[in-house]
């Protein structure tokens, strides 16, 4: 599938003087400032810097081939729309821009397309313009999003909308001419909130004048960036029509059963915008728009619905299946031969759309996470912060391979000689002592930031702990040492509080490993009033037994020596962080709350399975 840009930009090199022209003042025209380069001017007035990208079909083509974009489909720029002078002069700067569109297009080697512009205000002379235009191979017409005080849906636009379906045209609406502009003049306010704003009037409009209940089902109709805002305020909306008759309008339906009747582009540049508004249009409605090469057009064309998490089928179709729908263009076969040919000859690349190492890790989000709270930035928070994440994905491995460690051993305890799963237990065991190998060692990397530097930033984490680690707590949790009152630190974090709790309530590695050993016939059922002295000796004398009978039972001796290494490890690991503690804030209060090294130090008492250190005392010589 193609992959298909609908929202990007062109400026002819050179244009009539269109002042001289029309006889009056203030037409855009462009001045050349160096090779490449040039200003666009509306009369004395500078209105955007641009580049050759606007004017030269090679350097659009290199940054398609860069992007991975196989056809664009340009549009004039709103500046350009004269909506507000004669409709004969608006005709004629529409007639002297479309001519362009196409002679540009002509050069594009069948990659570029184009939508354009019409002398709105006079409705006659619009149509006619769309139809010359269709007829000389434009797919359909980009129009402002309101004519002076008519919106889209005063009759005379409605009419040529209709007229837009009969003809087979597609139709972008794009903002221009933001309302307000007297409480906008910095900032560049007309584009972040103006535009937004006027493309949420437009959507409304339509659907509440009826005008989607009256136009053919057939017409092809997108709005520019996402739609502004009007995704985002579609359930203001939807109650509004609900609950107040006069918010209603005329339409026939609730806003929201017309969200097929139109599209918009994916020009939002966030990934959670993307993904709401792919949730809240649909997936079909949503398609690649870029604003190239505008100064608010994305940088790498298509890298943010490449780098969603969206599935793979609904990239597609916003990279370009969509577009190809909703412009009826089939891509000229040769373009695609060429395309392959050329990607047989260089190195494996990922095709639009596929998988690629930075989507697959989602590189960007992860680089992404790292939020230093110091102003100007300390240098060493960002150590100070990446150290942290990266003990809490191992702690989120070590979950994940101690979990599937329980569950090996609760078969096992199940199945008399049931290899397999010890066997499994103990490789993943292995795995789970290994990362705390590391877990122990990383420490290092953060004893090379200064007691000064991290004094410098550490007010500022308050009260922010350790202690309030949920993964950590899970593992001693899950591992068996079960403190209830360590819950406490949770509260304020109801979904973290919520996996410990249930942590607490399930049945622990130590539990599941000692009642395999009790199916094994290894450990009798405790009497009921034996202590808990007297149990825990029992248990230790089972594991005694293991032991004794090495010949029988090396896979598990093999859990126990596992388990046992993991044990010590936390252990080192306790004490490497009291160490690190000790070196960088002395005997400073933690943030926490305690006492700091001197409370830590009473943690190297803590084992997961003390029973196995007791087995060793047993045994005889
Ligand atoms: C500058 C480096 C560090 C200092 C000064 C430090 C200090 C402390 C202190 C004083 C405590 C006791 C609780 C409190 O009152 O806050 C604590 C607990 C804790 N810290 Fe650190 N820490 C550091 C680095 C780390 C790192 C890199 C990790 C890795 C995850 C970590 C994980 C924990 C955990 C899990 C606890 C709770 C331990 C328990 O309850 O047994 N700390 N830390």
């Amino acid at each position: 599938m193609p992959v298909i840009d609908i929202h990007n930009h062109f400026f002819p090199s050179t244009w009539p003087d269109l002042a001289a022209r029309y006889g009056t003042p203030n037409w855009p025209w462009i001045k050349h400032t160096e090779s490449g380069e040039a200003d666009v001017m509306v009369g004395e007035r500078f209105f955007r810097h641009i580049t050759s990208a606007c004017w030269d079909p090679e350097v659009r083509l290199r940054d398609m081939d860069r992007d991975g974009v196989d056809v664009q489909v340009i549009s004039a720029t709103p500046v350009l729309f004269a909506y507000n002078r004669p409709a004969e002069h608006a005709l004629d700067c529409a007639r002297l821009f479309n001519d362009a569109a196409l002679e540009l297009c002509s050069r594009g080697r069948g990659r570029l397309k184009s939508l354009c512009q019409l002398p709105l205000q006079n409705i006659d002379k619009a149509c006619e313009e769309l139809e010359r235009c269709m007829r000389a191979g434009h797919l359909g017409a980009q129009i402002g999003n309101h004519v002076e005080e008519k919106n889209l849906d005063d009759a005379g636009i409605v009419t040529f909308l209709h007229h837009c379906a009969d003809v087979g045209a597609a139709v972008l609406v794009h903002p221009w001419d933001m309302l307000g502009p007297e409480r906008m003049p910095k900032y560049m306010m007309p584009w972040t909130v103006g535009m937004p704003a006027e493309t949420q009037l437009s959507v409304v409009a339509l659907i509440l004048s009826g005008a989607l209940d009256r136009l053919p089902a057939s017409l092809r109709i997108c709005f520019a960036h996402g739609g502004g805002s009007f995704a985002f305020l579609l359930g203001r909306l939807e109650n509004a029509w609900h609950h107040h008759p006069v918010a209603r309008g005329a339409c026939e339906h609730p806003p929201s059963f017309y969200m097929n009747r139109f599209s918009v582009d994916s020009a939002v540049f966030d990934q959670r915008t993307l993904k709401f508004l792919v949730e809240t249009m649909g997936a079909e409605q949503v398609m690649l728009g870029s604003d190239y090469p505008f100064p608010l057009g994305e940088e790498r064309v298509g890298s943010l619905i490449r780098q969603s998490a969206l599935p793979q089928e609904t990239k597609n179709k916003l990279l370009g299946g969509n577009a190809a729908r909703f412009l009826q263009v089939e891509m000229p076969a040769e373009m695609r031969q060429e395309k392959s040919d050329s990607l047989e000859a260089s190195p494996k690349l990922p095709k639009p759309g596929q998988l690629t190492y930075s989507s697959y890790l989602k590189v960007p989000e992860l680089l992404e996470l790292q939020a230093p709270q110091s102003s100007p930035v300390h240098h060493d928070e960002l150590l100070f912060i990446l150290v942290h994440q990266t003990y809490e994905l191992w702690f989120k491995e070590l979950l994940h391979d101690l979990d599937a460690v329980v569950a090996n051993l609760r078969k096992a305890g199940g199945v008399p000689n049931s290899h397999d799963e010890v066997y499994e237990a103990a490789r993943l065991l292995r795995r789970c002592t290994e990362i705390t190998r590391v877990l122990v060692e990383q420490f290092t990397i953060l004893e090379t930031m200064l007691p000064t530097h991290f004094l410098a930033f550490r007010s500022l984490l308050e009260p922010a702990s350790g202690f309030q680690s949920e993964q950590f707590r899970e593992i001693e949790f899950l591992c068996g040492l079960k403190d209830e009152k360590m819950l406490r630190y949770h509260r304020p974090t109801p979904e973290g509080y919520a996996s410990l709790k249930r942590r607490l309530d399930e049945p622990s590695l130590h539990d599941v490993f000692f009642g395999a050993l009790r199916a094994m016939g290894k450990l009798a059922e405790f009497a009921a009033d034996a202590t808990d002295r007297e149990k825990f000796e029992s248990r230790a004398r089972a594991v005694h037994e293991l032991y004794r009978d090495e010949h029988h039972h090396r896979d598990w001796i093999d859990v126990c020596e596992r388990l046992t290494e993991f044990d010590e490890l936390v252990v080192s690991w306790r004490l490497r962080h009291i160490q690190l503690v000790e070196r960088i804030i002395g005997v400073r209060l933690g943030t926490g709350g305690s006492a700091g090294a001197s409370y830590l130090k009473l943690t190297l008492e803590k084992k997961f399975f003390p029973e196995l250190w007791e087995a060793r005392t047993l045994l005889a010589e």
